[in-house]
């Protein structure tokens, strides 16, 4: 069964062995945002939960608002009881929100980064932190500028006393080519691009990781994977959530810049890349950049053709009204803005030639889930043929989530006298194969970074590359705004995705 023939080891040692996180203090900017209360604290806190955080760590939060330790303390407490996947045991809490720590400044404040400079020294010295320093910018991204600019007057961009010091930027990372150029100039100017982290929380979920354990550890795969065997892909990222609060955003973003720049074409190239020649992350990334500059660009008149952008209308979720996007608090009532796209993308190299890659990605669809579905080809039409039988195409489902795991769809007789052929599953779930919870991907990656691995952070070049091949789309999105589609909330997207599937002969898998 599929259960006992993949065999994966802990990631840690799968991606190349890694050294175990080493002691530093992480400083977040922007301390009072959403995504430290989601989910870096909560992912801390699992991570001390489970023993895995080095064994002297400080956290300090940098932000405007004048609060106290203890206060920041309590508001991560009660974020951290909110959000956290394992329930938080109140010992547990008291000893590691002692680590935490505030700090109060403008980021604009060189002053503020001075003093932060000597806290950071003084807690090397109270905790044994050994002068490393890992900086998360998870502020508002018009302020990324400003904190690296003060990082390196400061000198904190160097470490202390011998330590390392890192960067993590958090998406998006830049809203087009030239943006994203310019903001990993601004980044180089402080950091090497050896201690330079960005984020895509995708490349942190366990199942991303699996794809390239699923595809190099078995022969069985690997084998029949290229244009021989495939018939297409099929990639989707469908969520029942709306826009929830995050307009200012999302308004200006839309979904192929939130989703298909960064995650998807991150998992269309794990997916499409070829063996690299070792674990170490130059090796991945190198790998990964082929596969972007492979991408045939859609361009002009293209894109209409393969490219489909949806709004989302009213109607219902899960048996419950909701609005449409455009009467979404903070979203423009005339906007243009996309919620949903679907698009036919085409790796032109050797492996792929030929094999559609159809990528589909929408908020306020009616289910959540995330998957690469592997569509094989048909066998020949002879054997069976007179039997009448329909024989359904091979389908390997990798989910990345929710039910994490692998199936794989097959024809078999059905029992009895006849010749019955039904298509039957074999079904791997991490969830019961090994019996615990998968980690949050923001778990896995502060750990990383905590450890010196890029390995599962977009490069310089990726986040480029990837930007390229998005921006083509989006100048004709600009010159022909017409053609956004409308969908109601709680459909699978508008009819003209399953025109763009159709032509190649073929319908949308149901998640
Ligand atoms: C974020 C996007 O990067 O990913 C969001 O900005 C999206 O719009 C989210 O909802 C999806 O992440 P996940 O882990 O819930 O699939």
């Amino acid at each position: 069964m599929l259960n006992s023939a993949i065999q994966i080891n802990p990631l840690r040692e799968g991606l190349g062995g890694r050294a175990t996180p080493e002691p530093c203090t992480l400083v977040i900017f922007g301390a009072t945002g959403d995504l430290t209360h989601r989910k870096l604290v909560p992912a801390l806190y699992n991570l001390a939960a489970d023993g895995a955080l080095p064994p002297a760590m400080g956290v300090v939060g940098f932000a405007r608002r004048d609060k106290t330790d203890e206060i920041f303390r309590s508001e991560l407490e009660e974020a951290a009881r909110k959000y956290s996947r394992q329930s938080i045991n109140d010992e547990l809490w008291k000893s590691f929100a002692s680590s935490i720590c505030y700090h109060r400044s403008g980021f604009d404040d060189l002053a503020g980064y001075e003093s932060l400079a000597k806290r950071l020294d003084e807690l090397d010295a109270a905790r044994g932190t050994r002068g490393n320093r890992l900086f998360y910018l998870a502020a508002a991204p018009d302020q990324f500028e400003v904190i690296l600019e003060n990082l390196r007057k400061s000198g904190l961009n160097r470490g202390a006393n011998g330590g390392w010091s890192r960067v993590i930027v958090e998406k998006p990372f830049g809203t087009d080519l030239p943006s994203a150029r310019q903001l990993n100039t601004l980044v180089e100017g402080a950091f090497p691009e050896a201690d330079t982290y960005r984020i895509d929380h995708y490349l942190g979920k366990e199942t991303a990781q699996n794809i390239m354990v699923l595809r190099f550890a078995n022969a069985l795969f690997e084998a029949m994977w290229n244009a021989r065997y495939i018939d297409h892909i099929q990639i989707t990222a469908s969520e029942p959530l709306g826009v929830e609060g995050r307009a200012g955003y999302y308004d200006k973003s839309g979904a192929l810049r939130d989703m298909v720049q960064n995650h998807l074409l991150q998992l269309l190239c794990l997916t499409a890349m070829e063996p690299p020649a070792g674990l170490d992350a130059d090796a991945i990334r190198d790998e990964k950049v082929k596969v972007l500059r492979s991408l045939r660009p859609i361009e002009g008149s293209d894109v209409s053709k393969y490219v489909i952008r949806g709004q989302y209308g009213a109607g219902a979720i899960n048996g419950k009204r909701v609005a449409a996007y455009r009467d979404e608090a903070n979203v423009d009532p005339e906007s243009m803005t996309e919620t949903f796209v679907a698009l036919q993308v085409n790796v032109d190299n050797w492996r792929w030639a030929g094999v559609p890659f159809f990528v589909r990605v929408g908020k306020r669809l009616p289910k959540g889930g995330t998957e690469i579905a592997v569509h094989f080809k048909s066998v020949p039409p002879v054997l069976f043929k007179a039997t009448g039988e329909a024989v359904d195409d091979n389908v390997l489902v990798i989910r990345i989530q929710p039910d994490e795991g692998v199936s794989l769809r097959m024809s078999a007789k059905m029992p009895g006298s006849s010749l019955r052929i039904e298509p039957v599953k074999m079904d791997f779930h991490y969830g019961t194969s090994f019996g615990k919870a998968t980690p949050e991907a923001y778990e896995r990656l502060l750990l990383d970074a905590m450890s010196g691995d890029p390995t599962l952070f977009a490069r310089r070049d990726e986040v480029e590359e990837a930007w390229k091949f998005v921006d083509a789309i989006r100048e004709a999105w600009i010159a022909n705004p017409e053609d956004l589609t409308f969908y109601s909330s709680g459909s699978w997207g508008p009819a003209e995705a399953d025109e763009l599937i159709k032509r190649h002969g073929t319908t949308w898998r149901r998640l």
